[in-house]
């Protein structure tokens, strides 16, 4: 039985993301006590405190979809050497107001995917830096780095190839034992 629901945030908006792809593999190569759902992030708008008591629809609705998620895995691409703004976006509404933290103690892991050599460290880096904020135990190791991704597909261009499979299936038995030993008592 599925029983651990993983709300995953793709920091990515492009149709043809490879984040994504990575995020639609991990759903497909999902442990069975696991129960991976992508939380899109593509309707919030910008972050304002001048709006966080009388938040929008949208704000609302993403909050309540992290919230009620026993975990939390981010899949993203890096921008220039740090996050996108969309994704910086999202952890601001997720945390806010102060006592509605959304993300607050929800196990976490982060895997970070880039065409580029170093598989987008910088974004990687960043991520971990705000889950202290955001209150996320985040899953130390393995760390996941998938640079060069065109080359860990097959030819269908969203397949990962067995290695990559082999790692992912691997990470994903890793968080799963990282809930299981971070998960909330409440
Ligand atoms: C604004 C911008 C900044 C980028 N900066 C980086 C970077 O710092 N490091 C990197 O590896 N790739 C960088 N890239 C390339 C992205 O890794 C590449 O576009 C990737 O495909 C984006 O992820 P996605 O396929 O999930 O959309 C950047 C792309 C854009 C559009």
């Amino acid at each position: 039985m599925k029983n651990i629901q993983v709300a995953i945030i793709v920091g990515s908006l492009r149709k043809e993301s490879f984040n994504r792809k990575i995020a639609a593999e991990m759903i497909r190569l999902q442990p069975a006590n696991l129960d991976l759902k992508i939380v899109e992030i593509k309707d919030l708008t910008f972050f304002s405190e001048d709006i966080e008591n009388d938040p929008p629809p949208s704000w609302t609705d993403f909050k309540n979809e992290v919230a009620a998620a026993d975990a939390v895995l981010f899949v993203s691409p890096e921008y220039n050497r740090t996050i996108p703004g969309v994704l910086k976006n999202a952890m601001e509404i997720g945390a806010r107001p102060p006592k509605q933290n959304s993300w607050k103690g929800k196990p976490g892991a982060v895997v970070t995917v880039s065409p580029g050599a170093i598989g987008g460290l910088g974004a990687n880096q960043t991520i971990r830096n705000a889950a202290v904020s955001l209150n996320i135990p985040l899953m130390p190791q393995p760390e996941a780095y998938l640079g060069q991704i065109k080359d860990k597909l097959l030819e269908d261009g969203k397949t990962v190839n067995e290695k990559t499979e082999k790692f992912l299936v691997d990470f994903l038995a890793a968080f799963e034992k990282w809930i299981d030993q971070n998960k909330q008592n409440s």
